[in-house]
């Protein structure tokens, strides 16, 4: 019985998030371009140039302090598939704001965009759930 509402809850899953299906794929190369110059005015601040995150020593951070970690394929974002990327850019996390209020949803997609752009070709193609079984 168990079994059957996790797989509904799956399906509906599949079903209501089209975006998921881009998820281990090139991103288009124009959306990249968008999603760049909005990671420049909105993510960078913390995420640094070129999503290298902040490599901030434990020795001299303020207890409590999440740093913010790297988008490209040093950290694991790319773990996650495209709709989680956007779930976390929509609502945010315990430092990171929620930007649903400030930025559109293309413009969050092109973020993504941006995103899967720092991967190389392998990890883009081991994104999301793939992630467990394909290194
Ligand atoms: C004020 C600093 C800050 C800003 C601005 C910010 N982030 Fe973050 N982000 C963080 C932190 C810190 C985390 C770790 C989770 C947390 O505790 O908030 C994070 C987590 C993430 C994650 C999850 C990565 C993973 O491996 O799970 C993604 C994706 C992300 N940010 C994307 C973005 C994007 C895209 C923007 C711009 C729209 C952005 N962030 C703006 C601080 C920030």
């Amino acid at each position: 019985m168990n079994r059957l509402i996790i797989i509904n809850a799956a399906l509906i899953l599949t079903i209501s998030t089209p975006g998921s299906a881009e998820t281990g794929k090139a991103p288009d190369p124009t959306a990249v371009e968008r999603g760049l110059a909005l990671f420049e005015s909105n993510c960078q601040q913390c995420h640094q140039a070129e999503g290298v995150g902040e490599n901030i020593p434990l020795g001299i951070r303020s207890p409590g302090f999440i740093p913010a970690m790297p988008l490209n394929e040093n950290s694991h974002a790319w773990h996650h598939g495209d709709e989680q990327l956007l779930q976390t850019i929509r609502h945010g996390n315990k430092r990171m704001p929620a930007f649903d209020k400030v930025l559109s949803e293309p413009q969050m997609r092109d973020l993504v965009a941006y995103t899967k752009s720092l991967w190389s070709p392998r990890i883009l193609a081991c994104q999301g759930p793939k992630h467990m079984s394909c290194m």
